[in-house]
């Protein structure tokens, strides 16, 4: 489940809001509802979706050289991670920093319990000597929450490309915000999809087994069933763009016809002309010039990229 922008914002207020400004949006972490988390773990499996595999493998391949990097400067360090998700691939890092005994602990932050507790679980059964101590919290409290107690460097991982949910400038004010809270010394480690072959990241987007339809036409039947609202499906088709000038993939629902929908538990009806577009999610994607820029802007310096051999995605180390 992404969360990062989900905090203090019911279904309703969110969809209200987006579907009632002049250029309708909807906020993506909408999607991942159980059907959504469901279609999105198919998303990952899927052969043209790319990203899956090379954060793994950049994990595989480099997780001896991060850990000599974070656990230079001290003794010991906090391993604070936003958004989580199953662990699957943070898993492999948490079992060779263990195995290698490195004086670290692992705090998980998502504002499910539900998602914590899975996830707790799943690591307790895998890493019995992992120090995991879950904070449900929103993940700029939880940093407080950590800054009022702790010694040693903080290392925050947001993995996934999930930075790539924002677009430039929210993603700069994201990195800017979790920089604040950073101590000299401390570290952020963060996934980036990079700039590649468009046609390759056009395809990631839209599959020919139609998954990606299936996910993006899910959120329409999720307003239908929670807001009690009355999208006819076939009306409306899934569309996603990428513009290799400003690396920004844009998924959109399209209206295909004039119509209003009725949304009851909100209230709303809702007008579209023919072809309006209804955006429902941004997945940017980086070059090094961006990433250097992002870091400068935040006060930090970016000691090192681990790429996959395709050079397709890259773990990035910046440092306070
Ligand atoms: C979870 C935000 C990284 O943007 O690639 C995949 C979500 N949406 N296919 C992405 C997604 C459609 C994904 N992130």
């Amino acid at each position: 489940m992404t969360t990062t922008e989900k905090i203090n914002f019911s279904v309703g207020d969110a969809v209200k809001e987006g579907l009632t400004q002049k250029e309708k949006s909807l906020p993506s972490w909408l999607f991942y509802d159980a059907e959504g988390d469901r279609l999105f773990q198919e998303i990952m499996n899927m052969p043209e979706y790319y990203l899956t595999n090379c954060e793994y493998d950049i994990f595989q391949k480099y997780k001896d050289e991060i850990l000599s990097i974070i656990s230079t400067d001290a003794d010991g360090f906090n391993l604070i991670e936003f958004g989580a998700g199953d662990g699957l691939k943070t898993e492999i890092l948490l079992k060779h920093f263990v195995a290698e005994k490195a004086n670290f602990n692992y705090k998980p932050v998502d504002i499910s319990q539900n998602v914590l507790n899975l996830l707790q679980e799943r690591m307790q059964k895998s890493i019995p000597d992992l120090d995991i101590k879950p904070i449900n919290k929103e993940y700029f409290s939880a940093l407080d929450a950590l800054n009022a107690e702790r010694k040693n460097p903080m290392v925050v991982l947001f993995m996934g490309g999930n930075i790539g949910n924002f677009e430039l400038p929210a993603a700069q004010s994201f990195v800017n915000h979790i920089s604040s809270k950073l101590r000299k010394g401390d570290r952020i480690i963060m996934g980036f999809d990079m700039k590649k072959d468009p046609e390759l990241i056009r395809n990631a987007y839209n599959d020919t087994q139609g998954i990606t339809r299936l996910f993006n036409m899910n959120l329409l039947k999720r307003l239908n069933s929670e807001l009690d609202a009355n999208f006819n499906l076939e009306e409306f088709k899934h569309y996603p763009s990428y513009d290799p000038q400003t690396g920004t993939t844009k998924s959109f629902l399209i209206s295909q016809k004039e119509q209003e929908v009725n949304l009851k538990f909100i209230n709303t009806t809702v007008h579209f002309k023919a072809w309006e577009l209804i955006h429902v999610e941004v997945s940017q994607k980086f070059d090094e010039d961006m990433i250097e820029n992002i870091a400068k802007e935040a006060g930090l310096n970016v000691e090192k990229y681990f790429y996959d051999d395709k050079r397709y995605f890259a773990d990035v180390v910046m440092r306070k």
